[in-house]
């Protein structure tokens, strides 16, 4: 049983981005098992660049659907891409470095980072995509 899964609580409803999310969501799930088999900066760093590698062209493949359709709320949502970015690049910096306790805020890290974007942010082009066709 996975710790970190996706749910259809999840679902955004756009079939190429939940299934986009489901990727996301292994990954972590991956790297928390990685992590438990005590792996260190070898595999965790390696599992985490194909996440950041991932997580740039699924924003890229959202951004440019929203884009495509004119959502309204495109900018705020790029906006939030970038910081995301900004965001896990730091935490990798950190890791590469080997800060002390880094890899236990790993997990948390990444999970808040996932989870509160796509509940709050990317949750929102559904039914406007929606409306526009794309399912
Ligand atoms: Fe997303
Ligand atoms: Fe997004």
């Amino acid at each position: 049983m996975a710790t970190f899964e996706w749910t259809a609580a999840y679902a955004v409803g756009v079939a190429k981005f939940d299934q986009q999310h489901q990727t996301l969501f292994r990954t972590v799930q991956e790297m928390h098992e990685a992590l438990g088999q005590g792996h260190g900066k070898d595999v965790v760093g390696k599992i985490l660049q194909r996440l950041i590698d991932y997580t740039a062209n699924h924003f890229a493949a959202e951004e440019a659907a929203m884009e495509k359709n004119h959502y309204p709320a495109l900018l705020a949502h790029k906006a939030e891409h970038k910081a995301l970015v900004t965001q896990v690049l730091q935490f990798q910096k950190e890791f590469v470095t080997g800060a002390p306790g880094i890899a236990a805020m790993l997990m948390p890290f990444l999970q808040k980072w996932l989870h509160n974007h796509i509940m709050q942010t990317d949750k929102q082009y559904g039914p406007y995509l929606n409306e526009k066709g794309v399912h």
